[in-house]
């Protein structure tokens, strides 16, 4: 592996936590698991490191689960965890493209901190809308745009590195994870044809929708 995907790899290990807090298992809990059928598909889009797939796998063990991600280390690191219920699938794929699931195939569609990296999420939303089954949920939890100065106090606040790296990234990703505000998130949904179900801030700067197409 090389030194920066060992170091993408160590952040995204470090940092899931921060994000998948108990606020956010308890939004899961409470808005998102009793909407689910028994033995649900679940696909991760942009899945990292695989924890999220591993702690859903812990209490939803009857469920099916895919996790698509680019980024080969990723997917390597994913492939070594233990899973509660079945070993799920995971494919080398852009999900900027045409995603390799079948149509209508998918109960819950989620993506995190990924979207907001996507040139043109519309014709992902398409795709989205394409691979959900009938009645399925799409969840995205994604970066909400704050002040530079708010971001910056944020990052440095936060678990992960040693504050003399912590602070240059901060300035390098501020950029990128501060492109939309929550409005803007609504709106593309809404110019996309998804009606959001359920609202949860579980982390301060970033935003969890749950929907449905419509
Ligand atoms: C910031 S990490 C988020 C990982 C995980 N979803 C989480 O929330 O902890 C972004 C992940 O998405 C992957 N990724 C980014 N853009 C992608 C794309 N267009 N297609 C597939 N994977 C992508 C990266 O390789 C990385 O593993």
């Amino acid at each position: 592996m090389t030194q920066s995907g060992e170091r993408a790899l160590t952040r995204q290990l470090e940092r899931y936590y921060v994000r998948f807090n108990d606020d956010f298992w308890a939004f899961f809990a409470d808005q998102v698991e009793p909407l689910l059928p028994d033995a649900p598909v679940l696909a991760d889009l942009g899945c990292g490191p695989g924890l999220y797939l591993r702690d859903m796998s812990k209490r939803l063990p009857s469920a099916t689960l895919i996790g698509i991600d680019r980024g080969d280390d990723m997917l390597r690191h994913a492939r070594t965890l233990t899973f509660a219920g079945a070993t799920p699938t995971f494919e080398s794929a852009d999900v900027a493209g045409r995603l390799p699931l079948a149509d209508g195939s998918v109960n819950l569609l989620t993506i995190a901190a990924v979207m907001h990296t996507l040139e043109d999420p519309f014709s992902f939303l398409e795709e989205a809308r394409r691979v959900l089954a009938p009645n399925g949920l799409f969840l995205m939890y994604d970066w909400v745009r704050v002040g530079f100065k708010q971001y910056i106090d944020f990052r440095v606040s936060e678990p992960g590195d040693p504050f003399e790296v912590r602070y240059p990234r901060a300035l390098e990703l501020f950029s990128t994870h501060n492109k939309y505000t929550a409005d803007d998130w609504h709106w593309i949904f809404e110019e996309a044809g998804f009606q959001v179900a359920q609202e949860a801030w579980p982390f301060p700067r970033a935003i969890a929708l749950l929907m449905r197409p419509l």
